[in-house]
């Protein structure tokens, strides 16, 4: 069977015959449909996540796929795949057949196409624990949303508006903003980050995007507020005064995804059949499996929409 394997930091993912997994007790043997490739991937390609497989490894944190063997699922069940070690401990998701521990899998409605359920998990429990777990967030609260096109982001927006919250989305041209959902208020990312949001107050900043338009963005969120951090492809530092942030009185919460992963998968169910019915959108970019190393460098570039997918084929 085919997989993709990397045979050193930063060197090309390359697809290779490997052997065939068979059944081992703990595990479910799954036929893939889709495979995600997202930052965490690149990130532990470039090896700078804490883990990694040995070398040489097939990456992929998280996929979709059906069931072929296994002592917990049945038959041709179909199945999403996600974290137990999965491509940061042993070998991933980029591959035709996994034996993946039985309790990486979690049911995959038919309502919601393979691409959609291989992508879905980190963006829309991320968002969604951000929002509930982490923030707390009230029905009526202002929430300001950084890298709001981003697949965190545009997840965030969605989940927040259907909390019932004044949402407003920080995108970085005009273009993007016509995509951004109409119940939203759309503000447009200038070259000077602080001025384009001098308009805005808000109860709750959700930032996917760090560096300084964190920063800028922080100044607008309302004494006693608070602000979930959750990436930092603009800048992974912070400046604070302590003295205005002590007067400022923002809650500065990180959200941590490997350690709320329970939280993300007792949402799973919900978020799925909101995919399912349309009631949540996620992008999806579709490439195959011989394609992983473009859709690494797809995911680098600024202003690509949603999730690269790996498809096996069918
Ligand atoms: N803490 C956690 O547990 C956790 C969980 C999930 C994800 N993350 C992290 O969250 C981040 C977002 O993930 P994602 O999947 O939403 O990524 P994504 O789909 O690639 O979106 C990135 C977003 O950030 C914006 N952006 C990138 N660089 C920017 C810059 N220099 N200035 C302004 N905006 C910029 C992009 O805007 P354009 O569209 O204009 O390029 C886009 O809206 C990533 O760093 C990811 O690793 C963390």
């Amino acid at each position: 069977m085919k997989a993709v394997r990397v045979h050193a930091f930063d060197a090309p993912p390359v697809i290779e015959e490997v052997t065939q997994p068979v059944l081992r007790p703990g595990r479910t043997l799954v036929r893939m449909e889709a495979a995600t490739v997202g930052h965490i991937d690149r990130t532990v390609w470039r090896g700078s996540f804490l883990k990694h497989p040995p070398f040489p490894y097939t990456p992929g944190v998280e996929a979709a796929g059906v069931v072929v063997a296994s002592a917990v699922y049945a038959s041709g069940q179909r199945v999403w795949l996600r974290g137990s070690g999965l491509g940061t401990l042993f070998d991933g998701t980029w591959c035709e057949l996994i034996d993946a521990p039985d309790e990486a899998l979690g049911l995959l409605p038919d309502g919601v196409p393979a691409a959609i359920g291989a992508a879905f998990f980190s963006p829309s429990t991320s968002a969604w624990v951000a929002l509930h777990d982490v923030a707390r967030l009230s029905a009526a609260e202002s929430v300001l949303v950084t890298g709001a096109t981003g697949a965190v982001g545009s997840l965030a927006v969605q989940l927040a508006l259907d909390a019932g919250a004044d949402v407003t989305a920080l995108v970085a041209d005009a273009a993007q903003a016509a995509r951004m959902p109409s119940g939203a208020k759309v503000l447009v990312l200038g070259n000077e980050p602080g001025s384009s949001m001098d308009s805005i107050s808000a109860d709750l900043l959700v930032d996917t995007v760090g560096g300084g338009v964190l920063a800028a963005a922080l100044a607008r969120v309302k004494p006693g507020g608070r602000a979930v951090l959750v990436g930092y492809t603009a800048g992974n530092t912070l400046t604070l005064d302590i003295a205005h942030f002590l007067q400022r009185d923002v809650s500065l919460l990180p959200l941590n995804m490997f350690r709320r992963e329970p939280a993300g998968r007792a949402a799973a169910p919900d978020l799925l059949a909101r995919l399912a019915d349309g009631r949540l959108k996620l992008d999806v970019q579709p490439f195959a499996l011989e394609s992983a190393a473009q859709a690494m460098d797809w995911i680098s570039q600024r202003g690509h929409r949603g999730r690269a997918v790996l498809t096996m084929g069918r």
